[in-house]
């Protein structure tokens, strides 16, 4: 965590953030709420929406709940996952973000996945314009390569702005991240935001229990963590946690937080009992050892040089 980066009352961003991704779908305006008092007496002061979330519902929601204390957060938002990366798109779909969260001033502003159709220069250029009128305050990209991150990052110096934070998926079953996204974004003092820390729910072990989610609701997530290796990951990291006691949540959770580079781990749920599990995992005391036995339950991605002998 780029240690710059604050709430716009000073205050410094707890390593942990919350994604609202199930606001407006999963969890009603009363669970939602309730959510967001159990982060906020968690001491969780970011807070992750997006434009496409819950056609609108997420945003509109953390608007009302944060408006008492706005200037104590950090509010992230995302636009861009459909309509591409071009200025019109960009400055249309972020009027709306304002408008639903009722803010002037949006702390973070991701670009919510790569667009291979636009030149870099103009996305960059739009943020620019969106953080020299003050209507946000740090730049964002979710869901790009290293190398897409690096030439951002570039476009970004020449008009004298930063990359000030990374979105990339990452869990012990998805760790392609490890391989060029994190040592890059540690190089270039990028705070990493770590999406699905438990697999969409995989991680929980409630799939091994015959239980509804998801990986079962949703074709998308379902083909995401079908593979073998996967399930097998979760099944170990479930036997894991039975042996010391512990929720297989928070084994996973505190995991993702571990990794040398501290990724903040963007946690969620749909309701307050699945939530407890991964606030524990702020507290939790992941030992190096066990942390290289929780690594050790699903592959080491290769390094960038396939050099396997070498790492
Ligand atoms: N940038 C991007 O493209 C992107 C993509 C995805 C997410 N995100 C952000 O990252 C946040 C987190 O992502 P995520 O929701 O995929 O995270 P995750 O932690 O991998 O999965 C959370 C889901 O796991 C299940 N769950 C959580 N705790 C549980 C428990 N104790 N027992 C059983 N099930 C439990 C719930 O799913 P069920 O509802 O199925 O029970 C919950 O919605 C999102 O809210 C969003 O802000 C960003």
């Amino acid at each position: 965590m780029n240690d710059k980066i604050t709430t716009l009352s000073g205050s410094e961003i707890n390593p942990f953030c919350f994604g609202t991704m199930q606001w407006g779908g999963k969890a009603d305006p009363a669970a939602s709420e309730r959510l967001y008092q159990q982060c906020r007496d968690a001491g969780i002061n970011h807070f992750d929406t997006a434009f496409s979330y819950c056609e609108g519902a997420s945003e509109t929601m953390l608007g009302v709940f944060c408006k008492v204390e706005r200037d104590a957060l950090l509010i992230a938002t995302k636009v861009g996952h459909v309509g591409g990366g071009g200025k019109t798109n960009l400055l249309s779909q972020f009027d709306q973000c304002q408008k639903r969260l009722k803010m002037d001033m949006v702390d973070v502003l991701y670009l919510h996945r790569f667009d291979p159709d636009t030149p870099t220069e103009e996305t960059l250029e739009t943020l620019a314009e969106l953080k020299q009128s003050g209507k946000i305050r740090y730049i964002g990209v979710s869901n790009f390569s290293a190398w897409q991150g690096v030439d951002a990052l570039h476009h970004a110096k020449a008009l004298g702005l930063n990359i000030d934070f990374f979105q990339p998926m990452y869990n012990l079953v998805k760790r392609q991240a490890e391989v060029e996204i994190l040592p890059m974004c540690a190089a270039k003092g990028i705070t990493v935001a770590a999406y699905s820390p438990l697999g969409g729910g995989l991680l929980t072990g409630k799939y091994l229990r015959g239980e509804q989610g998801r990986l079962i609701e949703s074709e998308m997530y379902a083909a995401r963590y079908e593979p073998a290796f996967m399930r097998e990951a979760a099944k170990r990291l479930c036997d894991l946690a039975d042996e010391l006691g512990v929720n297989p949540a928070t084994l996973a959770v505190a995991w993702v937080h571990a990794h040398p580079t501290k990724p903040m781990p963007i946690i969620s749920a749909s309701g307050a009992d699945q939530l407890a599990p991964s606030i524990k995992a702020m507290s939790f005391p992941l030992s190096e050892d066990l942390y290289n036995q929780i690594s050790a339950l699903s592959p080491t991605p290769p390094p960038a040089t396939d050099r396997i002998e070498e790492a």
